[in-house]
């Protein structure tokens, strides 16, 4: 060994991004634990059929954590026990959502604002399942409450198994630099293992990530579109790329409902054209693709 470690590098849930054919792409690039976008819970207990096509997932995918998005502990429960039962192999709660409509509801980043509210949700989800149960921070909800350190040791109290750390606030967005100091201090609190995300392009950047902070994996969100092969460890080849979004397409259209893989298709290839020369002008006509091999053709022009 040349003394490199190796990097443990996963996808970051993204919603309307992170569906089965995405994250088998980033799985075949490399990625480690892959995990679905949010799906609501209350809409999961209901039976609503958009919700179970987001739950899909396939064998090939595992490991994989399932994400749940709510405020009611009971339902958040049953929600987990439906998803265990349904293959899941963690359970992951959403604490970061900045959505305005979604925090309204008290959900998402609006339960880092609720330190004993949440210690609730955790204990009655704890309990609800086997597998491993998992929660996704923020460094707080704004500047003046910077409390991922005192979530973080709530829910390594209650039996949380894991926590991935985006240190933005909410009212932060996607402002300034990700602040990893945040991350660090996070690490330093609890036992359990804390996954670093925020702001990491590069395998150099996950390292730097990992020595600034401690942080037992990297997670990498934004990186990742259009460049799923940002997950492999050495440069991929243009002809590997190109077979790389062929398959991705043909895995959209496999596994997606017709009214949502034409939309997949066109948001996907206008990422993968990101930096292309006529990029910009070739996106518009993407977007009024009839159909995937329509789109495709007008992506391979600038390709
Ligand atoms: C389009 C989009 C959708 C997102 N959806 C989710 C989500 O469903 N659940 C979640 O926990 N985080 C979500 N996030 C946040 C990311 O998981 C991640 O924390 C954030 O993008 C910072 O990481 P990055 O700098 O690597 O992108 C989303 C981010 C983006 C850009």
């Amino acid at each position: 060994m040349t003394g490199v470690t190796q990097l443990d590098l996963r996808l970051a849930p993204m919603a309307g991004v992170t569906n089965a054919p995405f994250r088998l792409i980033a799985r075949e690039c490399g990625a480690g634990l892959l995990t679905s976008e949010e799906i609501d819970a209350k809409a999961l207990v209901e039976d609503n059929a958009k919700t179970r096509a987001l739950a899909l997932h396939l064998p090939e995918e595992k490991p994989l954590a399932m994400q749940l998005l709510g405020a009611d502990p009971d339902v958040l429960a049953e929600a987990a026990r439906r998803l265990e039962a349904d293959g899941a192999d963690r359970i992951d709660l959403n604490m970061g959502c900045p959505v305005a409509k979604i925090v309204a509801k008290g959900q998402g980043a609006a339960l880092m604002r609720d330190p004993l509210g949440t210690a609730m949700i955790f204990r009655t989800m704890r309990k609800a399942i086997q597998v491993p149960f998992t929660i996704k921070i923020r460094g707080g909800w704004d500047d003046r409450t910077l409390n991922a350190v005192e979530i973080a040791r709530i829910a390594e109290s209650e039996g949380v198994d894991g926590i991935t750390v985006h240190p933005r606030t909410r009212s932060q967005q996607f402002t300034g630099q990700a602040p990893w100091d945040v991350i660090r201090t996070v690490v330093d609190a609890v036992r359990i293992p804390v996954v670093g995300n925020g702001d990491v392009a590069s395998h150099d950047d996950a390292r730097a990530m990992t020595e600034a902070t401690g942080c037992a994996a990297v997670m990498i969100g934004r990186a990742a579109l259009g460049r799923p092969w940002i997950f492999a460890g050495s440069d991929v080849a243009r002809e590997d790329r190109a077979r790389i979004i062929r398959r991705h397409v043909q895995l959209i259209e496999d596994l997606l409902p017709a009214r949502l893989a034409l939309t997949q298709v066109a948001k996907h290839l206008a990422w993968y054209s990101t930096g292309l020369p006529g990029a910009a002008r070739m996106r518009p006509a993407l977007f009024h693709a009839r159909d995937a091999e329509e789109a495709l053709s007008i992506f391979w022009s600038v390709w």
